[in-house]
């Protein structure tokens, strides 16, 4: 057993202008007691699986299979099609699957014509965990929720684990890429894969590899992003690294698994204890006087040891709001003392929607009306702009908290015709001018592109802007 004994090093794949030249540091190189030849020692038979909305026949060894087809998997699927890999995609829900195989995406990032190419490249969705059997090989992009007792919830994490125990073959790479607390993967997956008879780093090689994946951004994707890979073993690295060379310009190997699963946890920490710091500070340059968005923009000009955050309405999605609380979970549970800048940071900004009503109310409040006989037009409810994804958005409590306070709420998003905040499910308002006229205040929560470009606003009397995209007499900034 080697583990532990890798120090961190860095893998590129250099593009040249034929193309892209994959023959840097070989695997031996980095791990030489791991020839490839073990890598993969077996090859499956043919299989047969069929589900009930897919009838699928694989005959011979799949080069991936990625277990939860959301936001990460779906992406890496893609990514691995066009790096010209046989691809399976694994999921337990039939909606997923039955979508997936007739064209139709259900992810922001990937259009229906991108999953009409993937098929016409090969890749086909599917309920059936025997797919797993000819797999070299598998990674896991399974949920993993806040449990009731705040801590992660790794039940989909364990029933993946568990599909591929039961049809694991020999020599394959599972990959764990949920984001979770340090010691899954050595500690919750390894043991059930383990059930298999088969021992990681021996007859099978085992990974964690956090997925990065930023919905909705342009600029950086798969590709482009750099990977972290943690092996069990340092050979279980080396495969593993190798796999994702083959779909990633750079590839970042960590000293193990526990490396690897913290790494990420401190990129989602970072974030939102910086994101807490703004919040509370836009909160009493407000009673100051002292406008937080210039003084960001001030400091943002020195161009060494300082990165800008900046302040909003709440913080959503999965990365911020729960991700940082398995790290704070596991230091509390393991260790009996707490993680205090994570609990701060949870503290701060989960309190901002409620700061956000009272500013909604104080500019009522100047203008002679009550909050209670107003109403109040939300624009933008989802967690991030210009995508659809609303988990965890602070637009969903905000918008309780104004209708416990007697306000009638109601929102535009171009990207939800249907929002249920908690009292049941509303219709996007049909005419954004015509209810920007209509309202007493509106809020913006979310700066998609309709909003920020042409004077999208403009309409409103009073508009309380919580990300300083617009500008206007009528506008004010959190
Ligand atoms: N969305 C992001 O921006 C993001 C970024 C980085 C990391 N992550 C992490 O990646 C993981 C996956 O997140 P996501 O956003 O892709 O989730 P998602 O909800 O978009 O997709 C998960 C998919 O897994 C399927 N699934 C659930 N249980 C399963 C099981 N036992 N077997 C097979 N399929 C199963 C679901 O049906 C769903 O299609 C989470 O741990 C998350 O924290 C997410």
């Amino acid at each position: 057993m080697l583990r532990g004994r890798l120090e961190a090093d860095v893998l590129t794949r250099q593009s040249t202008p034929g193309g892209t030249d994959m023959s840097v540091r070989s695997v031996e190189d980095i791990a030489p007691d791991l020839s490839l030849s073990q890598a993969r020692m077996t090859e499956a038979g043919p299989l047969t699986a069929v589900g009930p909305e897919t009838s699928l026949t694989v005959k011979s060894a799949v080069d991936l299979v990625v277990i939860g087809l959301g936001y990460v998997g779906l992406p890496l699927a893609s990514g691995a099609v066009d790096a010209g890999m046989s691809v399976m995609g694994l999921d337990v829900s039939e909606r997923v699957v039955r979508g997936l195989n007739s064209g139709r995406s259900h992810v922001d990032d990937l259009s229906h014509d991108r999953i009409v190419e993937m098929l016409g490249g090969g890749f086909r969705a599917t309920t059936e965990s025997q797919v797993i059997r000819s797999a070299n090989a598998i990674v896991i992009c399974v949920p993993t929720p806040l449990g009731d007792d705040g801590g992660p919830n790794l039940t989909a994490v364990r029933e993946a684990a568990w599909m591929v125990a039961k049809n694991l073959a020999p020599g394959a790479l599972v990959v764990l890429e949920s984001t979770t607390y340090p010691g899954t993967t050595d500690e919750v997956v390894r043991p059930i894969l383990e059930t298999s008879g088969m021992s990681a780093g021996r007859d099978f090689s085992l990974a964690f590899s956090p997925e990065r994946i930023d919905p909705g951004n342009s600029r950086f994707g798969l590709a482009n992003t750099p990977k972290v890979v943690g092996g069990y073993t340092q050979g279980c690295a080396a495969r593993a690294a190798e796999f994702y060379q083959r779909l990633v310009e750079r590839v970042v190997l960590a000293k193990g698994t526990r490396e690897a699963e913290m790494a990420k946890l401190l990129e989602n920490t970072y974030r939102h204890v910086n994101i807490a710091l703004v919040n509370e500070m836009s909160r009493f340059c407000q009673d100051l006087g002292i406008d937080i968005w210039n003084v960001i923009d001030c400091a943002s000009s020195k161009p060494f040891g300082f990165q800008p955050f900046y302040p909003g309405p709440g913080v959503g999605g999965h990365c911020i709001p729960v991700d940082p609380n398995y790290l704070s979970y596991s230091v509390r549970t393991r260790l009996g003392y707490p993680f205090r800048f994570v609990e701060l940071a949870q503290e701060i900004n989960s309190g901002v929607p409620r700061y956000v009503m009272r500013r909604i109310q104080d500019l009522l409040n100047s203008r002679k009306k009550s909050l209670s006989t107003s109403s109040v037009l939300l624009l933008g409810v989802t967690y991030k702009e210009n995508i659809a994804d609303q988990r965890e958005s602070p637009a969903k409590p905000l918008a309780r908290l104004l209708a416990g306070s007697g306000a009638a709420v109601s929102y535009h998003d171009p990207y939800v015709p249907v929002w249920n905040y908690g009292a049941g499910a509303i219709n996007c308002v049909p005419d954004l001018d015509a209810a920007l006229q209509a309202c007493d205040l509106a809020v913006l929560l979310q700066a998609h592109e309709q909003y920020v470009s042409s004077d999208g606003v403009r309409g409103a009397a009073l508009v309380f802007d919580t990300r300083r995209v617009t500008n206007g007499r009528n506008v004010s900034h959190l």
